[in-house]
């Protein structure tokens, strides 16, 4: 059987989830739901990274301990998962035990291949990275990505061999034995590589930082936080001391990060796992940024969307769809209430859920809920909305997988249009009979495409079409005010 292993970048519990992490949860779950689907032996990890320098100030400033932040946060992005149905079989967390001891397993494993070594370094450190950057990269003297200054840090650190990398990840990159998507990412990757890739800080000070997992046989560094959270892929597998897992899903089928995160984990953690003697991931997908209401979003401006806020507005499904079909998957997109509540309307509400009622109901009006005899009016606008799902779904754009559906669903309401059952009903209930039974055959596959999208909502399509008898059940996505 084949087998799928994804995973979702594990999020830092500095603070709690927003609707970009949301995001992310959804697309790897419609992944996983697809993969399903497809009868693959399927894996999805999810987890939350809570080591680093972020971690200890932020716990420092709320004077709380570092253990006890993560903690409280942890359990809410466990909870995020669990309220909007993802179906994740595992959640690490880099604080237990298991990823710890698994983490310095493979450190060791790199060190014993050489590469490693010990400098004195100075260099300018932004915490929200979690990354040393150079002063070229500065937008005045501030990091582009938060905004603010680096912190200059000097301090003795173990550098690993980044650098003896290059070529190899390039080789493999432009081979597409390492595939990344979207493409753009793919090329902003191999232009990082033109330039050459340096050997990269591996480890802190405990004097500095005390917060991390300790480097196997020092008594006074910690793991570079990103060394240790890369390595999760692999240790919530067990990696630290039982194979089964890790001989059964490993190496990895997708890791799915967010465009910011894509060259840690396309250079360094490839880079990492090839020191080891290990096998490199075969992909990385990068999904991009969620804006609100057309801006960046950040606690000053108040326009943080709060996953918990939306889910309480509108229901799983309804967010789960907006955010899979309204957000290019590959790219960056907004979430503003206006356009949810357009989308809500016209697709969920009248295009899918109009259509499976209509159609219900007239099967049960016309012959006591017993699909008749259909024929192949269909069978072709059927056959092409699947070959287009699926293809959309293997290129990474479940945006256009969904439209496949939802044309589909289009091709329904105008066979619906054109034929007008009610009047059939009058004159050739002959002819009616294969005009409902196709409907009820889209409505049907319909229900199928949505369970990667809408899980809840494409069982009770289901439930409504495929019994002995159809019925009617409560109204899919009812009327909000
Ligand atoms: N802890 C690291 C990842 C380590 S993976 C070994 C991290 N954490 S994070 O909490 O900052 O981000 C977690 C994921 O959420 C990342 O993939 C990141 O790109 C994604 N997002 C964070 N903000 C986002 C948006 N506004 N929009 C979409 N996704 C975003 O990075």
């Amino acid at each position: 059987m084949t087998k799928f292993y994804l995973t979702n970048a594990i999020a830092y519990t500095n603070a709690g989830p927003h609707i970009g992490h949301l995001l992310e949860a959804i697309q790897g779950d419609a992944l996983t739901r697809y993969h399903r689907l497809q009868e693959h032996d399927t894996r999805f990890l999810v987890g939350t990274d809570e080591h680093g320098t972020k971690m200890s100030a932020t716990a420092k400033e709320k004077g709380v301990t570092p253990q006890a932040l993560a903690d409280e946060n942890s359990e809410i992005f466990r909870d995020l998962h669990v309220k909007f149905n993802c179906a994740n079989d595992d959640f690490i967390r880099t604080t237990d035990d298991l990823h710890k001891r698994g983490a310095q397993k493979l450190w060791k494993m790199i060190d014993a291949a050489g590469k490693f070594y010990e400098k004195e370094y100075e260099g300018l450190y932004c915490s929200g990275c979690e990354a040393f950057v150079v002063k070229k990269d500065l937008v005045e003297g501030n990091c582009p990505n938060h905004a603010r200054p680096p912190e200059l840090l000097k301090e003795t650190n173990i550098f690993f061999k980044l650098s003896e990398y290059t070529d190899v990840l390039r080789e493999k990159i432009e081979s597409n034995d390492f595939v990344i998507k979207p493409q753009s990412r793919r090329n902003e990757i191999l232009s990082f590589l033109k330039e050459g890739l340096h050997d990269v800080s591996f480890s802190r000070p405990k004097s500095s930082l005390a917060w991390g997992v300790d480097v196997p046989g020092r008594d006074d560094q910690v793991m570079y936080v990103w060394g240790d959270a890369l390595s999760n892929y692999l240790t919530a597998l067990g990696f630290a001391d039982d194979d089964a897992l890790v001989e059964q899903y490993w190496p990895a089928d997708v890791h799915l990060v967010g465009k910011d995160i894509t060259r840690f984990h396309c250079l360094i953690w490839p880079a990492m796992l090839l020191a080891a003697g290990l096998e490199m991931p075969k992909a990385v997908y990068a999904h991009g940024f969620i804006t609100s209401e057309g801006q960046k979003m950040s606690k000053s401006i108040g326009n943080v969307v709060d996953p918990f806020e939306i889910l309480e507005e509108w229901g799983v499904d309804p967010v789960r769809y907006f955010l899979l079909r309204e957000i290019p998957t590959g790219d960056d997109g907004d979430f503003s209430k206006e356009r949810f509540a357009v989308v809500y309307k016209d697709e969920l509400q009248n295009t899918i859920g109009n259509l499976v009622r209509r159609v219900v109901a007239m099967t049960i009006k016309y012959f006591d809920g017993v699909t008749p005899e259909g024929n192949d009016d269909l069978k072709q606008p059927i056959a092409d909305a699947w070959s287009g799902y699926e293809s959309s779904f293997e290129d990474f754009n479940i945006k256009k997988a969904i439209e496949h559906c939802l044309d589909l669903a289009r091709v329904g309401n105008s066979y619906v249009d054109d034929n007008k059952p009610w009047e059939l009903a009058k004159t050739d209930m002959e002819a009616l009979k294969p005009v409902l039974a196709n409907l009820i055959a889209l409505c049907t596959n319909v229900g199928y495409m949505l369970q990667a999208i809408i899980p809840e909502s494409a069982e009770k399509i289901l439930e409504q079409v495929t019994g002995e008898t159809v019925t009617l059940g409560e109204q899919l996505f009812p009327h909000k005010e």
